[in-house]
């Protein structure tokens, strides 16, 4: 990763290797903390970030999910990414925000203080590989999504993560590229870090909110589809479902659109028609050929 980074870190801009937290901070030693991660895209008059407010919301909800406060209100948090990514001249790249108890703790679990925030501006480059157009293979993960009444999956917390490693982990173990989680109901959920959509018979589908996170990609095409003249509906569905889809394609906001074209061990169409224009719809919007979807930018 860049060493070069200017970080903000409550309130200063630091340089990349002086952004730490201590080894026995709540923050790493009880895996406390929550982050959110948004894209930025050149626009014709500056960098713009694609659906702030609805990222800082997702963020505040996440603290709020876990009942912990943090230390800025969202107005100051949109200085700090302007800020952040002013000092690093970002033009594609991804903004990373987290939030996290830096207090030392041994055996203490609840804290009372307000947690610390850091706001990454990352530019695009070899590693992230934001645009690039690429087919995935996936897999049922022989995990299963965390079950919400075990801790809240529609916070983005860094403790939730290990469940997505692990899928990632199996399917990579198995060849596949990314894995796919079914809940604890047996219905599809989602990847480890992705949404995942289906098509069947010309018609979008992707499991409701409430068992998984509220991906704003996801949000994003169940909105913009309609517009462009696609059905999509939000149920709950089965595995047969899935394994039977006639087009399978993950989003999130790194990689936007990933079409899969194999699945367990089927070959599918990948990308099929209807993600083909998904993806052409997503490509107009964030390179700002709709007028309609401007709305969604915000100038940093
Ligand atoms: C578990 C999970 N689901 C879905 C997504 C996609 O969310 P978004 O579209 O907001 O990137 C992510 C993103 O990191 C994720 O971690």
């Amino acid at each position: 990763m860049n060493n070069n980074l200017q970080v903000w870190l409550n309130g200063e801009l630091v340089a990349r290797r002086d952004a730490t937290v201590p080894i026995l901070s709540h923050g790493f030693s009880r895996g406390s903390a929550i982050f959110d991660v948004l894209g930025v895209h050149p626009g014709p008059n500056g960098p713009m970030a694609f659906r702030l407010d609805d990222h800082l919301k997702r963020f505040t909800n996440s603290a709020a999910f876990l009942e912990m406060e943090l230390r800025y209100t969202t107005g100051e948090i949109i200085e700090a990414v302007k800020a952040t990514v002013k000092a690093n001249d970002i033009g594609r790249g991804i903004i990373k925000i987290l939030a996290f108890w830096s207090e030392e703790v041994i055996t203490e679990l609840v804290l009372n203080s307000r947690l610390d925030v850091a706001v990454f501006a990352i530019p695009e480059s070899e590693e992230l590989v934001l645009d690039k157009k690429h087919t995935i293979s996936a897999c049922l993960a022989k995990w299963r999504k965390l079950h919400p009444e075990t801790v809240p999956v529609g916070a983005k917390a860094c403790a939730n993560y290990l469940n997505g490693y692990l899928a990632r982990k199996d399917a990579v173990s198995r060849g596949f590229d990314i894995g796919i989680l079914l809940g604890t109901d047996g219905f599809l959920a989602e990847g480890s870090i992705e949404s995942v959509f289906i098509v069947k018979e010309g018609v979008l589908m992707t499991p409701p909110l409430g068992r998984v996170l509220s991906s704003i990609t996801r949000r994003s095409v169940l909105e913009a589809a309609p517009e462009f003249g696609l059905t999509t509906v939000e149920k709950p569905i089965t595995a047969d479902e899935l394994l039977s889809a006639d087009e399978i394609f993950v989003v999130h906001t790194g990689t936007k659109i990933e079409a899969v074209a194999r699945f367990e061990d089927r070959e599918l169409t990948a990308p099929g028609p209807i993600t083909t224009r998904v993806m052409q719809l997503m490509d107009d919007i964030m390179q700002f050929r709709d007028e309609r979807f401007m709305k969604w930018f915000h100038p940093l």
